[in-house]
């Protein structure tokens, strides 16, 4: 079965959102296998997000997800990683469909709620970086 890594980010943990988050991606059917609340570390940070270093943003979106506690999760269920993205909807939540979390909750680029993986090699990674093999049932 499919496997994708989730987390909300600081923004999301701050406005009480950590719930919502959590009941859209049960009610469409994916199985919650681990979750915990978490303060990345700038350690952490620059390994989850090293394919945007040479971006302009990365600085920003570096100060933003050690900004806070974030809830790091992994779900199962088929096309794992796809269901979440579609859940999540577009990076930027001006654009994001309503519907979608992005969408129905905040404005800003970098403080866009909720990290999905962008494929299932990238889930294994980022699940491998937040969770040891035992939290993961
Ligand atoms: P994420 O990795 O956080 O799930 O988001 P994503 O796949 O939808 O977007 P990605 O391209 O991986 O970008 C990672 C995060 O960087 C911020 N970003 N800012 N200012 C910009 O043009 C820009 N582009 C991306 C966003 O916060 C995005 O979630
Ligand atoms: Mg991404």
């Amino acid at each position: 079965m499919a496997r994708t890594f989730v987390m909300v980010k600081p923004d999301g943990v701050r406005r009480g959102l950590v719930g919502e988050v959590i009941r859209r991606f049960e009610q469409k059917g994916l199985k919650l296998r681990a979750m915990k609340l978490i303060q990345v570390s700038s350690e952490l940070a620059a390994q989850h997000y090293a394919e945007h270093q040479p971006k302009p943003f990365y600085g920003d979106l570096i100060a933003f997800i050690t900004s806070g506690p974030s809830v790091p999760m992994v779900f199962e269920g088929r096309e794992a990683v796809t269901v979440a993205r579609t859940l999540m909807g577009a990076t930027d939540p001006v654009k994001a469909q309503p519907g979608t979390l992005r969408g129905d909750f905040g404005i800003e680029i970098t403080e866009n709620m909720v990290h999905g993986s962008d494929s299932a090699e990238s889930a294994e990674r980022e699940i491998s970086l937040y969770f040891a093999p035992h939290e993961i049932v």
